[in-house]
């Protein structure tokens, strides 16, 4: 049984109204324990609707969101055991921090849970050293804190709460190339750490191929494309028919491929592309 899957998810914002619009249309999807999922596609295929299904937050029109088997909203208590089960932190969350201190802040979720007071330090002080929030923040402003700190704290909020499956909706959004690194790094290092499932959405395939152990890709509001990185980005004709494309460095492996040198295609990572060039190093007799 899958921990979390989605049955004909279909989902119409402003039903009856000029505006209607069908935002997701009969999504399976279907994520198991200790995965790590990207889920990327074009703007407006459905991401972030998809993903505010999966805590509860919206309520499909019609199909069913399961968590360990269970419909989410087949009572008042599943639903919410699932805003709990399920942490979403949405796109741009430092715009969502309120509170007068950062400690406050990331507690915010876990006193919602009813902890008790030792309970929610313990668990803020285990988020807080995930994303590398220093303990003198804790009593500071977030307002006073740089754009990437905030994004931060607010991606601690989310992980305090120790959900079963963490969600970020384009974590690393609007960051520079070092944040953007940072963040995503931070998310790997939670999710070896705790063994927890992930699913990250972005539109950079790039830091899907470094992180992600299966990618979804969404396209018109359903999954068209789901697999291991290397199934989902050998499938190049297809990602470009969906207005997306394989990973920058996969672009580089297939030009020098074009321009007749004997390198591997299946090239997704850095850490990959650092072996294939040291192999063709060696193989050239240019390193001692
Ligand atoms: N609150 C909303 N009201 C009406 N339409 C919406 C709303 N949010 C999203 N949409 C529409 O639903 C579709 C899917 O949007 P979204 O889930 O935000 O996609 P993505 O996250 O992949 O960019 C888009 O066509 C978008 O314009
Ligand atoms: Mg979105």
């Amino acid at each position: 049984m899958a921990l979390l899957e989605t049955q004909n998810l279909t989902y119409v914002y402003g039903e009856g109204t000029p505006f209607r619009m069908t935002a997701l249309q009969n999504a399976d999807i279907s994520v198991e324990k200790g995965e790590l999922v990207g889920i990327i596609g074009h703007t407006g295929s459905g991401k972030s609707t998809l993903v505010q299904h999966l805590n509860g937050l919206l309520k499909p029109t019609s199909g069913k969101v399961l968590l360990n088997g269970e419909d989410i909203h087949a009572s008042k208590a599943a639903t919410r055991a699932a805003r709990f089960k399920v942490g979403l932190c949405f796109q741009y969350p430092e715009y969502q921090l309120f509170e007068s201190t950062v400690y406050k802040d990331i507690a915010f979720g876990p006193r919602n849970m009813g902890l008790s007071e030792a309970q929610i330090k313990e668990h803020v002080l285990r988020a807080a050293e995930f994303v590398g929030v220093k303990n003198d923040w804790m009593e500071k402003s977030p307002f006073d804190l740089s754009g990437g700190e905030k994004r931060r704290v607010a991606i601690a909020g989310v992980m305090a709460m120790e959900p079963e499956i963490l969600i970020l909706d384009e974590p690393a959004a609007g960051l520079d190339p070092r944040g953007r690194a940072r963040v995503m790094q931070m998310i790997e290092n939670y999710r070896l750490t705790t063994g927890k499932t992930v699913m990250i959405v972005s539109h950079s395939m790039d830091d899907i191929a470094e992180i992600a152990s299966k990618v979804i890709v969404m396209c018109h509001g359903a999954p068209v494309l789901t697999g291991t990185v290397q199934t989902v980005f050998e499938n190049s004709e297809k990602l470009v028919s969906v207005g997306l494309d394989v990973p920058q460095i996969t672009r580089i492996f297939l030009r020098l491929k074009a321009a007749g040198e004997n390198v591997r295609t299946d090239i997704y990572t850095l850490s990959e592309a650092r072996r294939e060039l040291l192999r063709l190093m060696q193989e050239r007799g240019m390193l001692q």
